[in-house]
């Protein structure tokens, strides 16, 4: 039996039925068949958080092979912030995907590529002369990112912060924090990357100066700024556990970075496009990082990622030493294209802000009765909760796995994260309606009651 009813498949985009409809038990048999066979199939580490066969998504829901309409308060993962199969960007990709599939930008160049650049190198924050280069994944545009800062400074050290998360590569997993389960046993790791303290105003109770006074402090002494290529950072860290920086920390950091020659990168792989309620997270902070890597949000789905900076940063590195066969993919470019004319025309920034009023006023409601919500934080479409014991404070992860397990099994897609795994995290797809993220965040509220009860 093949699982993929292609029938369905072709009305993923917004003409998709806008509403959460279970016919079945989560999985349904359809969705249990498939996940035997990846079970049999695909290796162990590749895990997954919805166990459903996926057939169709657009606007706020994703249907599974059993016909069941799930609300989607994820974007797998921050990607599909202009809507899963948005009209623009099928048409785009079925275009390019006609003309050709692929030259690579290093043997024979293409305009897509070229004007994916040109954008990002409009769009990103800074007023000054910057270039671009395109890779296939968030880690890989990090990796690169590192390696121009250190061809660049003619210096080696990294630094990177508590809670960070920027990727599963060698490099990026020295750079992410967590061991579980991002890094367990998959060392060594690459070196010369130092981690210093992040401001994490729930839990640290600093100001942003005085956390960025600590964090300058332990970089002087263990890394010393000579030796510093890049400082790396997420200005909202997200599978960290959404962490926003107390205000002043990220302009203290940039300061530094800029009194002391270190390239300040902004990792703003999920932050990025839109999600937070203005194109880029680090515009929030008033900060203009010297560069800035992007993935996710900035094709509608299709694989692309990019490094953006500093002209004469980005210019550093010899011919032939950055690139890769499938970077800038010319049908990820075409789609990129239609995403940035989509987010631009449809001022998606602003419709983050509206849902992160809802989100907000909805989640605070939900607080007021329940202690449990220690924290609620975000900005615009990338907002959390994060779950704690009343008296103590201290992480409550198995009530946020069970929270998260039964919202799915009502038919809604919560994510978690956070370093201590005790973080619900909500970041809908920018087209999601009003009446269907109210109705996700209902489920949410039920699913924490019933974990009183249970
Ligand atoms: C901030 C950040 N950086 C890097 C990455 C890695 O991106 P990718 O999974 O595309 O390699 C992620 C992915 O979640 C991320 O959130």
């Amino acid at each position: 039996m093949t699982l993929i009813d292609t029938s369905a498949a072709t009305t993923g985009g917004p003409a998709l039925t806008q509403e959460r409809r279970l016919v079945t038990a989560i999985p349904g048999p359809r969705s249990q068949e498939l996940l035997a066979r990846k079970s049999a199939a695909v290796a162990a580490g590749v895990g997954h958080t919805a166990p459903i066969a996926a057939v169709a998504a657009g606007g706020g829901v994703v249907v599974d092979a059993d016909g069941n309409s799930l609300i989607d308060l994820g974007s797998g993962i921050a990607v599909t912030s202009v809507g899963n199969a948005h009209p623009k960007v099928v048409e785009a990709v079925q275009r390019q995907a006609a003309q050709f599939t692929h030259t690579c930008f290093m043997v024979s160049p293409y305009e897509g590529y070229v004007a994916v650049a040109e954008a990002l190198n409009r769009l990103t924050p800074g007023d000054f002369p910057k270039k671009s280069a395109l890779f296939n994944s968030g880690a890989e545009a990090v990796e690169n990112a590192v390696k121009i800062a250190r061809k660049a400074t003619g210096r080696q050290a990294v630094v990177a912060f508590d809670h960070a998360y920027h990727g599963r590569t060698n490099l990026t997993m020295a750079l992410t924090a967590k061991a579980m389960p991002y890094k367990s046993g998959f060392g060594p790791f690459a070196s010369e990357v130092y981690r210093a303290p992040m401001s994490y105003p729930y839990r640290d109770g600093l100001s942003g100066p005085e956390a960025a006074a600590k964090a300058i402090s332990v970089i002087e002494k263990q890394v010393g700024a000579d030796n510093l290529a890049a400082v790396i950072i997420e200005p909202i860290q997200g599978e960290g556990g959404f962490i926003v920086p107390a205000e002043g920390f990220l302009p203290a950091i940039s300061q530094w970075c800029t009194a002391n020659g270190v390239v300040l990168i902004a990792d703003e792989v999920q932050s990025g496009f839109a999600r937070t309620g203005a194109m880029f997270a680090s515009e929030h902070f008033g900060i203009v990082p010297d560069m800035v890597t992007t993935a996710k949000g900035i094709a509608g789905g299709l694989p692309l990622a990019a490094v953006t900076g500093r002209a004469e940063i980005m210019d550093a590195a010899h011919v032939g030493g950055l690139g890769g066969t499938y970077g800038g993919n010319p049908i990820a470019c075409a789609a990129a294209l239609a995403t940035i004319e989509v987010f631009e025309t449809e001022d998606l920034s602003d419709r983050a802000r509206e849902i992160e009023a809802l989100m907000l006023s909805r989640l605070e409601t939900m607080q007021a009765a329940d202690p449990r919500i220690g924290d609620i934080r975000g900005l615009g479409a990338m907002i959390a909760i994060e779950l704690v014991d009343p008296a103590t404070k201290a992480p409550a992860a198995a009530l946020a796995g069970a929270v998260a397990k039964r919202c799915i099994a009502e038919g809604v897609i919560v994510l978690t994260c956070g370093t201590y795994g005790n973080v619900l995290r909500f970041l809908p797809p920018l087209t999601i309606g009003d009446a269907l993220l109210s109705e996700g965040l209902d489920v949410v509220a039920a699913a924490l009651a019933a974990e009183v009860a249970a």
